[in-house]
């Protein structure tokens, strides 16, 4: 089924001699999508014009997520932060996800593709909330690439949240404070049920997290390039995955 997506982009672009290891491809890698607006600034084109060749680049780079094997693909989208922005480019931003999805749904379906979301839905509008719900409901049998939308997200808000619930639940009696492990709290963020992201990929050159899966991240490999995310190309997300593979994860020991 894949094919049909690729027939549309054109061979892959890994090269011979190049090779990933197939046995050693990050099971879930988070993305950062960052450089939109200076991508524009750059080419003297509005900022929306930079958020448009973003989501193009989501396309691109869930395909190539999937070629390679990747199981959970999670994009941060917008930020609980991103409302600062000025209120058009806001709406803009929040019309992205109807777009992309009316555009790619069926493609999606059609490649087992499992959309997800984490974030608060409260304040989102609701022509977004309702595109992301459907695609939510309509492939949520798929047993492919899960490709997990971060939107209206935020790490310390999902924090305070899950420690909220757990004193809820310990003030209620139905947790002892001595049972509080990690399970506990994880089970409690928006990722419950997902692994931790074995990678995570910043865009457009900035080195920092911006409250994204602080959790989470623990103990990720970072991988940061330059290049802004509407240039992000398949070759790209290649050179972050073999810089993966070059790493050793030791997650505290020797
Ligand atoms: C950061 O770049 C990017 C965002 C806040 C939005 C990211 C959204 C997309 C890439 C499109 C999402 C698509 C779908 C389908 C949901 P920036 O605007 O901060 O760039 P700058 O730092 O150069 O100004």
């Amino acid at each position: 089924m894949i094919e049909r997506l690729w027939a549309k982009l054109g061979k892959s672009s890994l090269q011979p001699g190049e090779p990933i290891a197939p046995h050693n491809v990050p099971e879930h890698v988070a993305i950062i999508m960052d450089g939109n607006g200076r991508w524009a600034k750059d080419r003297g084109l509005p900022r929306m014009a930079g958020h448009h060749s973003g989501m193009k680049a989501v396309k691109r780079i869930t395909i190539a997520a999937d070629r390679l094997g990747v199981k959970y693909l999670t994009l941060y989208a917008f930020s609980t932060e991103n409302w600062k922005r000025p209120k058009a480019e806001v709406d803009f931003l929040m019309k992205l996800p109807q777009q992309f999805l009316e555009i790619e749904l069926d493609e999606l379906i059609a490649n087992n593709v499992q959309v997800r979301m984490m974030g608060h839905k409260e304040d989102l509008p609701s022509y977004t909330i309702s595109a992301v719900e459907e695609a939510i409901v309509k492939t949520a049998d798929n047993t492919g690439l899960v490709l997990n939308f971060a939107l209206n997200y935020g790490s310390r808000m999902e924090m305070l949240e899950a420690v909220k619930e757990i004193a809820t639940e310990v003030k209620r009696g139905q947790l002892a404070i001595e049972d509080i492990d990690e399970k506990v709290m994880a089970d409690r963020l928006l990722t419950s049920g997902l692994p931790d992201p074995d990678l995570l990929i910043r865009t457009s050159g900035e080195l920092r997290l911006s409250n994204f899966m602080m959790w989470q991240l623990a103990y990720s490999e970072l991988w940061f390039t330059d290049v802004y995310w509407p240039e992000f190309t398949e070759e790209h997300f290649h050179e972050a995955i073999k810089e993966y593979q070059r790493r050793a994860r030791r997650y505290g020991g020797l």
